[in-house]
């Protein structure tokens, strides 16, 4: 092939099919403003992936109101707060009592199903599986997508903006010239083990656990499926890890005088995911606009990746569509400047909740004391677990 190329016209060409670029694709669609989105993978790839789930208010409101699914009300599970376990004590942070404002627990896959089947109800053009992606001009009001599809045609895209929604691995954040892109990078010399398990839930509530053997955080998926993470070494392999093995330490992480077990069942899934701190500043090179994961990685914990992926497309759309029906690049040239506002809070609080909840494997004594005395000064300070309640929460959207 290569000899014949189609070319595609359209007014927003976006590399990524992730929730950030159907959400944004959705929100363009509403308007009247089309767009072509291209994803690497195949669907059923990205349905079966296990991601995060935990949905801010303002991301399920974007679903909601959006007109995306209202299944998220139905099929998810609305979480009032959360429990913080130290000492062999838990902590409930109350979010309703706090700030007036709840979580969903929705896994990502269930995001992604929803906004699939939402761009495929409105007709919109999106082509997973394609490969040899390439985006070029991008710094020209004329940038191109070019791509093959699973058919193994040729095409490139000609569009008026281009967005990089391909997540931490993508091409759109790699092709930005070096002399013009500052990379903002941290990793951690631990990661997390995650299991997913049959079996009812453990407890109401998530529980982040920090504990002389490391972290754990106990969450769930649904009335008969969890999902459990503890700290581990980055290079640990699942192979290593029987059934009872993976119990007994989850549950010496959570053990304590009020004799709290672990309800256990069959696991059927096990990864390890590393982790890192990441942000690529400005999030924009010319008229390419990266979202999501493209621009910046969070850890896990606090659960924000998706969250924050779903505040910069709402920032982006808001500019795009401006941007049509004024002429004016106003808010596109502060789009950049604006997601990062958001972005560095959420990078300080993901941060922020691993330091707090880990333990590095070379901490002093004193190190992981003042660990926990950061956590008890948290839990005894109304004004500490509102901070931690609202940004958990999720602050409110732009
Ligand atoms: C989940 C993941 C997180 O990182 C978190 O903070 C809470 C929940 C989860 O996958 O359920």
């Amino acid at each position: 092939m290569g000899e014949k190329r189609t070319v595609l016209r359209t007014k927003v060409g976006i590399v990524g099919g992730g929730p950030a670029g159907l959400m944004l694709s959705h929100l363009l669609g509403q308007a009247g403003i089309e767009s072509i989105v291209v994803e690497k993978r195949d669907h059923e790839t990205i349905r079966t992936t296990h991601r995060a789930g935990i949905l801010e208010h303002g991301s399920v409101r974007m679903l909601t109101e959006g007109g995306v699914s209202d299944r998220v009300l139905r099929d998810g599970y609305r979480h009032d707060g959360i429990d913080l376990r130290f000492g062999g004590e838990s902590h409930r942070v109350d979010f309703q009592e706090l700030v007036g404002e709840s979580v969903w627990l929705y896994p990502q896959n269930e995001v992604f199903v929803d906004l699939a089947a939402a761009r495929e109800r409105d007709g919109g053009d999106v082509r997973y599986a394609v490969t040899d992606t390439e985006v070029l001009d991008q710094a020209t009001d004329r940038p191109k997508i070019r791509f093959t599809d699973d058919q193994g045609a040729d095409y490139e895209v000609h569009c008026d903006i281009l967005v990089g929604a391909d997540g931490s691995q993508g091409i759109c954040r790699r092709s930005i010239p070096a002399d013009v892109r500052n990379d903002h990078f941290i990793e951690y010399p631990f990661a997390w083990f995650g299991i997913l398990t049959e079996a009812p839930p453990s407890a109401p509530e998530l529980i982040y656990a920090n504990s002389d053997h490391g972290f754990a955080l106990i969450s769930q998926r649904s009335d008969t499926v969890q999902r459990m993470y503890f700290q581990s070494d980055p290079n640990e392999n699942p192979d290593d890890w029987s059934e009872d093995r993976i119990w007994d330490e989850l549950q010496r992480r959570v053990d304590g005088p009020d004799g709290f077990e672990l309800k256990r069942g069959p696991i059927f899934d096990k990864t390890v995911l590393k982790f890192r701190s990441y942000v690529c500043e400005p999030m924009r090179y010319g008229n390419m606009f990266l979202a999501g994961d493209a621009g910046h990685t969070v850890p896990p914990t606090g659960a924000k990746g998706l969250n924050l992926a779903l505040a910069d497309v709402s920032v982006l759309f808001q500019a795009i569509e401006s941007f049509y029906a004024s002429g004016s690049r106003d808010l596109l040239d502060g789009y950049s400047d604006k997601a990062l506002q958001r972005v560095w809070r959420a990078q300080n609080f993901s941060y922020w909740m691993t330091s707090m909840l880990h333990t590095r494997p070379d901490a002093s004594a004193f190190e992981r004391r003042r660990a926990l005395g950061e956590l008890s000064g948290v839990v005894a300070s109304r004004h500490g677990q509102a901070y931690l309640a609202e940004a958990y929460t999720g602050w409110p959207h732009a």
